[in-house]
């Protein structure tokens, strides 16, 4: 793997748990477990591999429209998941940090979240990003409301977003066949390379992960310019 060709910041959108416990005969919600692991092992990779940040969209503000049953499994296993990681996260220097309207999330669990940012906020590794609750939409519109209240000059745009600090995404994963945005990081993706695979997210683990880093590597990045700017560039900075 080139470093030097390695994205700062991937983001995930997971598609594909349900259909992946259905192909089992199984449950729904056991498609998500073994999704769970999928974030394991691509947090893992990253680390190894030396990415600053790694993001995944776990929940949508659309998704509470979900079954009950599911969406109250869904926040489960995100608790759990929270609490039993925060072992590993002090181990590997991970950062660890929700972004989303968290004033639909519970009590408990947002307990638990603040513990986990507040423990992780000094690490200087891997920034890991779970978007809960999220939805692209829902980041402009309260940007844009806190923006106006700041009055001119209001600085930059981008600094009132839920992800103010964080780079824009330079690859998002989409897996499972489906290839839309899906009201993700609306306006963070301006500039990002897209990736899409047929395999189902829970089957998304190390050597998945890789391939896309690979096609990464090997696509030109112009940003809006010509190829030949963005050579001249590049070979400047070096
Ligand atoms: C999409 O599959 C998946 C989700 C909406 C939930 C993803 C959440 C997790 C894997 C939980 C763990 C996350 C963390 C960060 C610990 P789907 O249900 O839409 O699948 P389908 O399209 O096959 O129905």
């Amino acid at each position: 793997m080139d470093k030097s060709r390695l994205p700062r910041h991937v983001a995930v959108i997971m598609d594909g748990n349900g259909r992946w416990a259905g192909l089992r005969g199984k449950e729904r919600v056991y498609g998500h477990h073994e999704g769970a692991e999928s974030v394991r092992a691509c947090s893992e990779y990253a680390v190894e591999t030396g990415i600053e940040y790694l993001s995944f969209f776990a929940f949508s503000e659309e998704n509470w429209k979900r079954p009950e049953a599911e969406v109250t499994e869904l926040m489960h296993l995100m608790a759990v998941s929270i609490l039993n990681e925060r072992p590993t996260f002090r181990k590997n220097n991970i950062r660890f940090v929700v972004i989303g309207n968290r004033s639909r999330l519970s009590d408990a669990l947002n307990r638990d979240i603040d513990l986990a940012m507040e423990e992780t906020s000094g690490n200087t590794g891997l920034t890991l990003v779970v978007f809960l609750s999220y939805s692209g939409k829902w980041d402009i519109e309260q940007a844009a409301l806190k923006f106006a209240a700041a009055g001119a000059p209001a600085g930059r745009f981008g600094d009132y977003l839920a992800t103010a600090g964080i780079p824009d995404p330079d690859l998002l994963i989409r897996t499972s066949g489906e290839q839309r945005i899906s009201n993700f990081m609306l306006w963070q993706c301006a500039y990002t390379e897209f990736y899409f695979t047929d395999v189902l997210w829970p089957d998304f683990r190390k050597t998945e992960f890789r391939k896309a880093l690979e096609e990464y590597a090997s696509r030109e990045r112009r940003f809006g310019k010509t190829g030949e700017q963005v050579t001249i560039e590049t070979n400047g900075s070096k």
